[in-house]
């Protein structure tokens, strides 16, 4: 590996390169070697001012994020990066940031001890601290309200949204954007400052506002921040580091911000959220199918089915620029169709989101159609037909006659048997499950289904694929329901289990709520409609094993034509507005249901409801593990983060249940098993962990030792 920072001279400019791959991270050895070369610059009489810039794709992206599960564990000192911004801003020697790429964090605040920054025209800036659970930690929530102001400083320091140069330059973070040669550019800028008294950023103080024109601004970050990071507590400690920043002096809001970043540094809710960034990363490696696999060319993209899966799907192919076919069966409902995908379209307009050309050009990739046309030079076909084995079968053998002998087919079933499906087919390698979540065109996740045939270059195919869509793709195996919906059968069973047993309906959603769930699980299965999970229960009633307890009151509701909000009434009745209310039939019915089944009724706490629901969560993952249908925990975590509402700070349901404690959980799963029979039997695998003192995470290193 070659030097992680190097000095070279421009004339009497000092030029201090980081080149730390990938993201020149601040890694051990990179402050202190830019540290090191300021002073020696400082001391060169040929240097009249210095330029420090990234090597590769990017200036500084932040801290090394591995370092702080290493510090929380003891074995690192805490960090601090101090010392080297104060020797920045008070080198005699102007110092120039040249920014491109990303300045994130760590990076950003680097660039702000310097006296001045300029950046390429595509740079970004941002201090994304709270997304990790921390927040800024070297000095970006002092000085950046010193730079932007105040509005713009708990923007980005409490929400974590990066923003582009030219907001940066408007806002005065950076001080010229450079067009073309960025390190020529910067230089010249260092020439034209030389000599000139160095100002320094912590010195500034007249964006920092007076307290009347604050306190609003404060207040309303707090409350956007309870209602849109529900739970989260980076966001506030942000919200309180800048507003110490207008109320104490430069070092004592330092003082401020390093206590709150240590508080937030070893809460259970950072190591969570950096979990969820390495599992976000850790996703894409696939054991037996290494990064060169080769991939094929997506240049076109057709989609059968224009519902409410298949149209989202479609937007996504041509958000990311993919002209895509979308055929439908009938006129009526290929017009349904894409009115919605032009009222969503629409919504993104009105909420600024794109403009109104961006649109026109979205839409204009997007080709409905009545029939197969144009299917044959498509490089994907995704089908999102009604799910049901007969008809999937009729559209893949319809498929496979059309389609080119290289085209992925790739079904957005929810549950069927993609083996089933892929022999209907003489290129069983070519077919593969690319199952979306509701709404496919918001919903991160994209589960991918790798079939018993599947070849390694479809998969590879599909990983890649998922990240040109915006998605995080997690590769699963093939088993009804594949991991997600696997485990949520588990999930929804207990929270029906609960209700017949004594819980409110509202009381099971407001305990799951409160844990930080984006819904409760009734609410959402009046959402996503209890006519689907009815007609599923139907098909593989014959699958269910005589005497073994069923929860009935969705059947019952959906019996009395109950499907969910679409109908107005499910477990809850809705008014015009969807507004949901508590319905005293909904509690007749399942008082009835518990008599005949002879359920006595008691009260049920909110700790019993979360145990119940996320402990079954658990139990069914660690089944899909040992079955090998996931290939990590953290691969459960991320399809439960991105596809299911689970929050974020608490890791994911493998690592939540790892933070309790494995021995915790079995145990209560145990005594589960004992009150409530055979469907809580612990799965062998937590048993293990459990007496072994480990967690999910030790069991995801034994698996890649
Ligand atoms: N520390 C350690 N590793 C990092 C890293 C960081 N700050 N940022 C990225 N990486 C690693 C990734 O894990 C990945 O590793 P892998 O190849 O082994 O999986 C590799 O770098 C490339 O990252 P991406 O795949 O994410 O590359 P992209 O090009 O898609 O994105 C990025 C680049 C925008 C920089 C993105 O990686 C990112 O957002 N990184 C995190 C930035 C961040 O949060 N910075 C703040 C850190 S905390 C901090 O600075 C505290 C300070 O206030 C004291
Ligand atoms: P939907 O009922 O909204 O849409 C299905 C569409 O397919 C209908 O418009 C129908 O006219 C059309 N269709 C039927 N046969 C066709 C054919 N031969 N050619 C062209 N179009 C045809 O159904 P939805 O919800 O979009 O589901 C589609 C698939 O996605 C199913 O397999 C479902 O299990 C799966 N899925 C659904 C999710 C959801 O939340 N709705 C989530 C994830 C997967």
């Amino acid at each position: 590996m070659g030097e992680l920072v190097r000095f070279s001279l421009d004339g009497e400019i000092g030029v201090i390169t980081i080149d730390n791959p990938p993201v020149n991270a601040l890694s051990p050895g990179v402050p202190e070697g830019i540290g090191t070369l300021i002073e020696q610059a400082c001391r060169n009489d040929s240097v009249r001012a210095i330029v420090v810039i990234g090597a590769g794709r990017t200036f500084i992206a932040g801290a090394d994020i591995k370092e702080f599960g290493k510090i929380t564990a003891g074995q690192r000192p805490r960090l601090t990066l101090h010392p080297l911004l104060n020797a920045i801003e008070n080198s005699p020697k102007p110092v120039v940031m040249a920014i491109h790429g990303t300045a994130f964090g760590g990076g950003l605040e680097v660039a702000m001890s310097g006296h001045y920054r300029v950046a390429a025209q595509d740079a970004q800036v941002g201090q994304p601290e709270v997304k990790l659970g921390i927040i800024p930690g070297a000095a970006g929530t002092q000085r950046l309200p010193r730079l932007a102001g105040v509005a713009r400083a708990v923007e980005m320091c409490a929400f974590g949204e990066p923003v582009s140069a030219t907001v940066a330059f408007a806002d005065g973070i950076v001080d010229r954007i450079i067009d073309g040669d960025l390190l020529a550019g910067a230089v010249a800028f260092a020439r034209e400052i030389a000599g000139i008294a160095p100002p320094k950023p912590s010195e500034r103080t007249g964006k920092l506002g007076d307290a009347a024109a604050n306190a609003p601004l404060f207040a309303s970050a707090r409350e956007r921040a309870r209602k849109t990071k529900r739970g989260w507590m980076a966001p506030l400690a942000a919200i309180d580091a800048v507003e110490a920043a207008t109320t104490l002096s430069f070092a004592e809001g330092c003082a401020k911000e390093a206590d709150l970043f240590q508080q937030c540094l070893f809460s259970d809710q950072s190591k969570a959220l950096i979990h969820a960034f390495f599992g976000e990363r850790a996703v894409n490696k696939i054991p037996g199918i290494p990064k060169e696999t080769s991939t094929l060319p997506i240049r076109r993209a057709a989609v059968v089915g224009a519902g409410t899966m298949g149209g989202g799907i479609a937007m996504n192919y041509a958000n990311a620029g993919i002209p895509v076919v979308l055929k439908e069966t009938a006129q009526e409902a290929l017009d349904r169709g894409m009115a919605t995908i032009r009222r969503n379209y629409a919504n993104s307009v009105k909420n600024g989101r794109f403009s109104q050309a961006v649109m026109d050009k979205r839409l204009a990739l997007i080709t409905p159609q009545l029939t197969y046309d144009g299917f044959e030079n498509a490089d994907i076909i995704a089908e999102a037909v009604f799910e049901g084995m007969a008809l999937k079968k009729e559209v893949f053998a319809e498929l496979d006659k059309i389609a080119k002998p290289d085209a992925i087919l790739a079904s957005n079933t929810s549950t069927l048997d993609i083996d089933e499906i892929a022999r209907t087919t003489s290129r069983p390698h070519m077919v593969i499950g690319h199952h979306y979540f509701s709404p496919a065109n918001v919903m991160r996740l994209l589960e991918i289904v790798r079939g018993a045939e599947t070849s390694n270059e479809v998969i590879a195919t599909s990983m890649a694929l998922a990240k040109k869509l915006n998605k995080v793709g997690v590769l699963v195996g093939n088993c009804r329901g594949f991991a997600g919906n696997r485990m949520l059968g588990p999930y929804g069973r207990e929270a029906q289990f609960l209700v017949e047993e004594g819980a409110p309906v509202d009381a099971v959603d407001r305990a799951l709520y409160e844990f930080g769930m984006a819904m409760g699980p009734l609410a959402m299965n009046d959402l996503a409609g209890l006519d689907v999970g009815w007609r599923i229960r139907k098909e593989y009633q014959h699958l269910e094993k005589p005497g073994l307890r069923q929860p009935r009151v969705a059947d019952r509701l959906c019996e009395l034509g109950r499907y969910g909000q679409k109908t107005g009434a499910g477990y809850y009745k809705y008014d015009e507005n969807r507004k949901a209310s508590p319905d005293p039939e909904v509690t007749a019915i399942i008082e009835e249901v518990a008599k005949e089944q002879g359920i006595v009724r008691r009260e049920i706490d909110a700790g019993e409801i979360v145990e119940r629901t996320i402990y079954a969560l658990v139990n069914e993952g660690a089944k899909i593990l040992e079955e090998g249908i996931a290939l990590r925990a953290v691969d459960l975590d991320i399809i439960y983060l991105t596809g299911y509402g689970f929050p974020a700070f608490r890791g994911g349901p493998m690592w939540y249940a790892s933070t309790v404690g494995l021995a915790k959980v079995h145990e209560r799963i145990c005594s589960f098993h004992g009150i409530h029979g055979e469907k809580w039997e612990p799965a062998p695998l937590l048993a293990r962990l459990a007496a072994q003192g480990k967690t999910f995470e030790d069991f995801d290193k034994e698996k890649s030792a």
